[in-house]
This record gives structure tokens, C-alpha cells and sequence, in this order.
């Protein structure tokens, strides 16, 4: 009788995860007595009734290693610790499904479950290890906010996305003598806006690390203006604030979803701007979800492919409750307990910062 694998990817999609799934499922080959399973929607697909669980063979992952989001589907609302419920009354409430996934497991006759996905799906792989579940993670985020790895697949990917629109704006911020904003994604941390200010040549860069002070901002914008150069390209995260001030979000009214949606940090720095005095005129792009979508560059198809192959290596191990995760050069495992207990913020020390500011860019502060 063969061995049965489940493997889902959750959280928001990726460039890259159609690359571990083709890395593991062809590792797999090598062990002919294992079946891989995938389910549908993260976990949903083991959840729901009837169940969506699909086979997961060679033939079927041939090739995918190139395309973005993710074959399997996935969802960043609920899980098994909070499924939404939809109430008679037309509210929603959250009931806890472990238990059932447990036994759904157990039917199944399921003996290792590979969860790919960011710190909201770590904490439910988490979760599920401490209740028994044969369970490996594979961190995955755009983000680059999981602590424990030097990198996580699709970052690198979103900075050359963030790095492509800025290289677009300079020119038009160049033609027309403006101030061109963008905003780029990574929720509480600033690395895609650093590093894509950095590859970019912005001359401002403001990050949720560095709370930033619009008349440092305008001072920046103003030597523009007397050196001669007249525009000024600025890369604002979309956690980054004014000091004393709060992120920019809205409230997310989808049931089961994270409750703060990040976003509107490039439109309020250009009010800012604006209030503050800027001459120049000023314009606002927000990248979104373009960072997150699409080809996956090669660094993140070989990181990708390496963390498929390493995890599946951890089931034949057996080290349950582990994360792969890439301490160059190497793939490592480490607990996955240790990785989601706090976050891989950029810090305001490192050399990257410092690059930054020997580069004249200014960091709001
Ligand atoms: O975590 C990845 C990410 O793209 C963040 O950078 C962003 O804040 C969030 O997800 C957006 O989520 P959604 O796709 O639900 O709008």
C-alpha cells in the first residue's frame, strides 16, 4: 500500500510556489511508494465536503516551474483553527476545525503534510504539530518578513517588479520635473522598498523601520530642486508612517481574512508633501499586486526548487514540526515554533541601510 503526502499552499499567492510543488512531486519520483495529494485552496481542500484533493504526478507539474501563483489555489482567509461560518443572520463567525482535520487526516490515511506558505500558515502548521500532525513548512512571502531564513522564494522576484516600475517613473519624473511616489508592497517590513530604492537610484526612501519626518523629505526634494536635477523619485512602503503618526489602512471586511488591510501610504506622503510646501508636481503609482504575480526570476524558481526537494527530505527524515529554510549556501531545517516567533524586520543599523545612506538616499529620518 502505497504512502500518502498532502501538500497546500496558503496565504497569498507567490512566484515560486508552482517550483516547489514540481521540486517535491519530482523528488517523489525517487520514492515510488509515495503519492502526493494536493489540496485545493490551502487546507479548504481537506476540509470541504465533498473534498477537493487532486493527484499530484509528474506529467502534472511538468513545466510549471515558470508560471506564477500557484496550480492548487489559496486563500489567506480562515483555516483550520478559524473557519468562517456564515450565519442565518447574515453574520460570520469562526469555529475551530482542527479536530476535524485531524480525523480527515487520519481517514485519509495521510502520513506527511507539507504546508507552503507565510507566517499566517506557519502558525497553522504550528498549531496542527502540536495536535500530532506529521507536518513540514516551507516558508514562502514576497514579504521577506519570516525570520530564520535568509531569504524567502518570490522576495526577489516583487524587487525586480518594484525595481522595473521605478526605473519607468525616473523617466517620466525626469521629463516633466515632478516628484514621482511609489508605493510598493512587504506589509511591516521595508525590504522590497529598500532594495528596489537601492537598484532603483531613488532619492527617497521610507520604510516602516524608520518612521519618516516630511521636512527631512522636502529638504531632500528641495536640494533637488537648487542642484539643478528638478524631480525626485520616492519608494514608499506600504507599512512606512510619519513620525507620531499610524499606517495607512483600511478595515477588511472579508470574513476570515487578516483585519487590516495596508494601503494609501503614497497618496498620503503626496498630501503631506503637498501641505508641507513641495513646488514640484507630484504624482502617485501604487504597484500592488503586479509585485506578486507573474514568472518567477530564476534566483526564486532555484530557491523555490531547492526548498521543494529539502522538504520533501524532511518527511523521509520524519522531522516533523520543521521549516526548510536557506542559510546561504545552504538548506537547513529549523523549528518551526523558533521561525514564526518574531519577524524579520530590516534594521536600521545593517549595512544594507547604511548603503543606502552612503548612496545619498534619504530615509525620511
Ligand atoms: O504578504 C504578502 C502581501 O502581498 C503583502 O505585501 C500585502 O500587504 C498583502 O499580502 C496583500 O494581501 P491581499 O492580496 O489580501 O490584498
Amino acid at each position: 500500500m502505497s504512502k500518502r503526502m498532502l501538500v497546500a499552499t496558503g496565504g497569498g499567492d507567490c512566484p515560486g510556489l508552482n517550483a516547489v510543488l514540481r521540486a517535491l512531486v519530482k523528488r517523489a519520483a525517487f520514492e515510488p511508494e509515495w503519492e502526493i495529494l494536493g489540496s485545493i485552496d490551502a487546507f479548504n481542500g481537506l476540509l470541504l465536503d465533498p473534498m477537493k484533493l487532486v493527484e499530484l504526478t509528474p506529467q502534472k507539474v511538468a513545466g510549471i516551474h515558470v508560471q506564477g501563483g500557484t496550480i492548487l489555489g489559496t486563500t489567506n482567509k480562515g483555516g483550520p483553527f478559524e473557519w468562517p461560518v456564515h450565519n442565518p443572520d447574515g453574520t460570520w463567525s469562526m469555529i475551530d476545525r482542527s479536530a476535524d482535520f485531524m480525523r480527515r487526516i487520519q481517514e485519509q490515511r495521510i502520513e506527511a503534510v507539507i504546508n507552503i506558505g507565510g507566517d499566517g500558515s506557519q502558525r497553522i502548521s504550528q498549531g496542527l504539530f502540536e495536535l500530532g500532525c506529521p507536518i513540514v513548512g516551507v516558508p514562502k512571502t514576497i514579504d521577506n518578513d519570516l525570520s530564520d531564513t535568509d531569504f524567502t522564494f518570490g522576495f526577489q522576484t516583487a524587487v525586480d517588479a518594484a525595481t522595473d516600475a521605478l526605473d519607468k517613473l525616473v523617466t517620466t519624473a525626469a521629463s516633466h520635473h515632478r516628484v514621482l511616489i511609489l508605493e510598493v508592497m512587504g506589509r511591516y517590513a521595508g525590504w522590497i522598498a529598500l532594495h528596489a530604492a537601492i537598484a532603483g537610484g531613488a532619492e527617497v526612501c521610507l520604510i516602516p523601520e524608520i518612521d519618516y519626518d516630511i521636512q527631512s523629505v522636502l529638504r531632500t526634494i528641495d536640494r533637488r530642486v537648487t542642484s539643478g536635477k528638478g524631480f525626485a523619485n520616492i519608494v514608499i512602503a506600504e507599512g512606512a508612517k510619519p513620525v507620531a503618526g499610524s499606517m495607512s489602512f483600511s478595515q477588511d471586511v472579508e470574513p476570515g481574512a487578516m483585519p487590516i488591510r495596508l494601503g494609501g501610504a503614497g497618496l498620503r506622503l503626496s498630501q503631506e508633501l503637498k501641505n508641507a510646501g513641495c513646488e514640484l508636481d507630484i504624482r502617485e503609482t501604487i504597484l500592488g499586486h503586479l509585485q506578486r504575480g507573474g514568472r518567477p526570476n530564476a534566483f526564486d524558481r532555484i530557491l523555490a526548487s531547492q526548498f521543494g526537494v529539502k522538504a520533501f527530505e524532511l518527511v523521509l527524515e520524519q522531522k516533523w514540526g520543521h521549516m526548510v529554510a536557506y542559510r546561504h549556501p545552504d538548506i537547513v531545517a529549523v523549528p518551526i515554533r523558533d521561525a514564526i516567533q518574531h519577524y524579520n524586520y530590516v534594521d536600521p543599523a545593517s549595512d544594507l541601510v547604511k548603503t543606502a545612506r552612503g548612496l545619498g538616499i534619504c530615509l525620511g529620518d
